[in-house]
């Protein structure tokens, strides 16, 4: 910090600096917002602190995995301790049995896990794996929804694909994004027109259940169960993205907080307690079709890495210790006093969330948003005005209508208390424009 103060760098100079040696600027789009984003310095607790001596209430959290909030001391311990023994083995270790166990115990639906080391890993093993076990080649994906940057679901992609405009990327082979189909969130009529146009060809749904990227937009009423009905009909395998959800909407994610199985998860973000990770798990007679047990190949020079899975055990036992009920209420009391700072100022939009995950949608009459095409219709332009006057104002948001924010344990009563007072503040001058 104070080598930089010497230097006089700010976070202006230094995204000049990082557009000269990063494609713009940035290691992952949507970091990217404009004039410049801010560069920070450190973080803590429930605060981000920039290299321009502010300080925000931190809702991005990094897009998910610290629901511990920022520098936890008990993740830290862990990792130090871990470190003094090595950060990189490339040979099995116990500590990948003790996660492994954690998750199958919460996870009723998982038998067997590989670890890998990001989300968009385990999607593509995934993919690959429910391919190679029901021996047919198309997939069907969510409108909008995001399951990492690899070509088979670069289609309608939602993240900083939707937010940057690409949610179909040049550069994606057309072959290889022929056999991904795509419904519309929220539609089993639509799931289940599909499956059957298609019968015997799909080996795979996959799906976030509480779409992440594009909201969060939860699943309406029975959707999830009819998704699980639909394709056990049709005997397509249900691979459920919860790579956000996991460990967050309950400990065991979307599946326990819905009621509902997957034959395949995916998980990553806070199973690796901020360090990176990605876990594919399922039922066992699929999963065992993996290398070096079966034929799907997948493999990675750092995958069960000891540090990941350190910060991921010592999360999860925080998490169980603790509960998720005070982080549950925080995002209900959010969703609540927006929706009503929203009716009183006469503003146009809408609240969607679950759990701890919320977001204010700036769509046409205030009109809920319940999958991609109701997103892409809320105004975007507003949306990054608003980020623009809460980050002002000392409250950092994600910096796209198609982000979700996040709450974490670390987050105070006065925290969200004054953040609903500048979500009262700013929103009044943002009726009509
Ligand atoms: C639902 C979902 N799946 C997959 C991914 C990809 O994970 P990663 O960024 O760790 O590759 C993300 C990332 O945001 C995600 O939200």
């Amino acid at each position: 910090m104070k080598v930089i103060e010497e230097r006089k760098m700010n976070s202006e100079n230094l995204f000049e600096l990082a557009s000269k040696y990063m494609p713009g600027g940035v290691s992952s789009p949507v970091r990217a917002y404009k004039p410049y984003p801010f560069f920070t310095a450190s973080a803590k607790g429930s605060r981000i602190y920039d290299v321009d001596g502010r300080e925000y209430i931190d809702y991005c959290l990094a897009y998910g995995p610290l629901v511990l909030g920022h520098g936890n001391e008990e993740v830290k311990e862990a990792v130090r301790e871990q470190l003094e023994h090595g950060w990189l083995y490339g040979t099995p270790h116990e500590k990948e049995i003790e996660l492994a166990k954690k998750i199958i115990s919460n996870y009723p639906s998982v038998d067997l896990v590989r670890f890998v080391n990001t989300g968009s890993e385990a999607t593509m093993a995934g993919i690959r794996l429910a391919r190679g076990f029901k021996e047919r080649d198309k997939i069907v994906k969510i409108e909008g929804g995001f399951h990492g940057a690899h070509d088979g679901v670069l289609v309608k992609a939602g993240s900083g694909a939707t937010t940057h405009g690409i949610p179909d990327s040049i550069g994606v082979p057309a072959d290889s994004v022929i056999n991904t189909l795509q419904v519309p969130f929220n539609d089993p009529e639509a799931l289940n027109n599909t499956l059957e146009k298609n019968s015997g060809d799909v080996a795979a749904v996959i799906i976030e259940p509480v779409m992440g990227n594009v909201g969060p937009i939860p699943p309406q009423d029975n959707y999830l169960h009819e998704v699980r009905k639909i394709t056990s009909e049709s005997d397509v395998l249900l691979i459920l993205d919860e790579v956000i959800t996991g460990f967050r909407l309950a400990l065991g994610g979307a599946q326990e907080f819905y009621g509902v199985d997957a034959d395949l998860t995916i998980l990553g973000k806070i199973v690796g307690g901020g360090f990176p990770i990605g876990v594919l798990g399922g039922r066992k007679e699929i999963m065992e079709l993996i290398a070096p047990s079966g034929g799907v190949y997948q493999a990675g020079t750092f995958s069960g890495n000891p540090v990941s899975i350190t910060a991921g055990l010592k999360t999860i036992e925080i998490i169980e210790r603790e509960g998720l009920g005070k982080l549950n209420e925080f995002g209900a009391r959010m969703q609540t006093a927006i929706s009503e700072i929203l009716v009183d100022s006469g503003v146009e939009g809408c609240v969607s969330g679950v759990g701890s995950m919320f977001k204010i949608f700036f769509s046409p009459s205030g009109k809920e948003v319940r999958n991609y095409a109701d997103a892409l219709s809320c105004d975007k332009n507003k949306y990054l005005r608003f980020f623009h006057s809460m980050l002002s104002a000392g409250i950092f948001l994600p910096p796209s209508q198609f982000e979700t924010n996040f709450i974490s344990f670390a987050h105070t009563d006065a925290d969200i208390e004054r953040t609903i007072e500048v979500y009262k503040e700013n929103l009044k001058h943002f009726r009509g424009r």
